[in-house]
């Protein structure tokens, strides 16, 4: 049985200031393989690292993300709001993650974060920052808008796409095979061990976010689950060596 993969949730959420290269880095420290993370558009179209539509939960800034510029998003300190023993980490460019995957073996789940603000261009601009730094076979594009991860496919038949979902879908791996998903996201209660297992029997691999208790990872790791998105990268690590 292939062990368990772990993905660290907007980096490793749970230690770090989510979605800054301070919280990827300290993911591929813990040897994790993969990390996850959140993009939007800035108002000058840049595609930008950020989990809210808004910037008052995680940094020091008011409003919308998308009516300031890459320029501006860059003066904000994005660990405002999470400890300030971080040295102001600021909002990361994908294109800076995509510099960074390039130095490293990392798989990276990207969830675009258009299920309120439509975003036009979001699919086509990452789906170009992938081609651009060749890492088409280390990405994995999600997001609860499924119509969004369809137009991916449509656009790079190439970049494994997975649908994002939080309560129960019936036989999620035909839904799956039916918009050419090679995967399920589910909030991992919606993730109990028969489908896990069916899934993967159908050739679906699953990765239920957000797996942050110890009991959950265990009952996942062994049914040998495809991989767990975790805010706990290494706490994950050690249980996994363990079990
Ligand atoms: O990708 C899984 C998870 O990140 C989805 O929920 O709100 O943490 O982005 P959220
Ligand atoms: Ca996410």
């Amino acid at each position: 049985m292939a062990f368990t993969q772990i993905f660290a949730h907007r980096g490793s959420a749970g230690t770090h200031p989510e979605n800054t290269m301070s919280s990827f880095k300290e993911a591929e420290k813990a040897g994790a393989d993969g990390i996850e993370l959140d993009v939007q558009l800035s108002k000058d179209g840049e595609v930008v690292v950020i989990h809210d539509e808004t910037l008052d939960r995680t940094t020091n800034g008011k409003g919308f993300v998308k009516d300031f510029t890459l320029e501006e998003l860059k003066k904000l300190d994005a660990s405002y709001k999470f400890n300030t023993f971080f040295k102001k980490p600021r909002i990361p460019s994908f294109r800076e993650v995509c510099e960074w995957l390039k130095t490293n073996e990392l798989l990276c789940n990207v969830e675009l974060k258009n299920g309120v603000f439509p975003y036009p261009q979001l699919e086509e601009k990452v789906i170009a920052l992938v081609r651009e730094f060749g890492l088409e076979n280390r990405i994995i594009i999600s997001s609860f808008n499924h119509y969004s991860i369809v137009y991916c496919f449509q656009l790079a038949p190439e970049i494994e796409i997975a649908p994002l979902y939080s309560e129960g879908l019936f036989m999620p791996w035909i839904y799956a095979q039916s918009i050419r998903g090679k995967a399920i996201h589910p909030n991992q209660r919606a993730a109990p061990d028969e489908i896990v297992v069916s899934s993967m029997e159908n050739g679906i691999a699953v990765r239920p976010y957000t797996v942050n208790k110890k009991e959950d990872m265990i009952r996942l790791f062994n049914i040998g689950c495809s991989a767990i998105i975790t805010d706990y990268p290494k706490k994950a690590l050690e249980l996994r060596k363990q079990t």
